[in-house]
């Protein structure tokens, strides 16, 4: 990680966007903490109050909003409250950590090309909710986890990087999403400093360019730890 030139432009503005536990926008302050991500988080904001990222958040300085979908009579009204509230904080890019709401095409479209999500699965297996179970179930040999640009299609958009970890015997939901988390908290840092410093985009065809290169496959953390 270390290996980067230099950089003296200033650090992006990011939002991070939660919902609960916030573990990834953890990762996240402590990768910036350390001196290791160039970004600005301007701003946290979770959709619900009791979201425990808030207080991630605050410990870090982070400023904090609450923005409830409660009380907004659609899914488009609510949108455009939270639209309205990242133009505030004039962010680069918007972090979906754990946000657990479908975003509008409005929103969408807004963001684009400047906004991550993180999905618990090798993604195109298992969009969607119950993904540690689902590969329980299907009986497979590897389960992981797939940062990627959010685009209309839920869990569908171009995916950036990649861990995998193996099934092992005995694993129940809960012990695989554990060490599934722990690969989320190594490759969510990584793709957003890949963003920050310039070395990651989405062109205009809607592929992933790595460093210039396009991206066929998503990158795979094993690959880049041995390079
Ligand atoms: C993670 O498993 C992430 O992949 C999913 O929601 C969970 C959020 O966990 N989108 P946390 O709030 O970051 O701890």
């Amino acid at each position: 990680m270390a290996s980067d030139p230099p950089d003296k432009s200033p650090p992006l503005a990011v939002a991070v966007l939660i919902s609960g536990s916030g573990s990834n926008l953890q990762a996240l302050i402590d990768a910036q903490q350390a001196g290791e991500l160039p970004i600005d988080i301007r701003v946290v904001i979770s959709n619900r109050a009791d979201a425990y990222g808030l207080t991630r958040a605050a410990n870090a300085g982070i400023e904090t909003k609450v923005l409830s979908h409660k009380g907004f009579p659609s899914r488009a009204e609510y949108d455009q409250a939270l639209a309205a509230l990242l133009r505030e904080f004039d962010p680069g890019l918007v972090v979906l950590a754990g946000f657990m709401r479908i975003l509008t095409p409005e929103l969408v479209a807004r963001f684009h090309g400047r906004m991550f999500n993180i999905h618990p699965s090798l993604l195109p297996k298992y969009p969607g909710l119950h993904t540690h179970q689902r590969a329980l179930d299907a009986g497979d040999a590897e389960h992981g986890a797939t940062v990627h640009f959010v685009t209309d299609e839920l869990d569908g958009g171009p995916r950036v990087l990649q861990a995998r970890v193996p099934v092992l015997p005995g694993d129940d939901a809960e012990r695989l999403a554990a060490r599934v988390l722990e690969q989320e908290h190594r490759i969510y840092p990584l793709a957003v400093r890949w963003f920050a410093t310039g070395r990651l985009r989405l062109d205009h065809a809607g592929r992933v360019l790595l460093d210039g290169r396009v991206l066929t496959e998503p990158a795979d953390l094993a690959d880049i730890a041995r390079d």
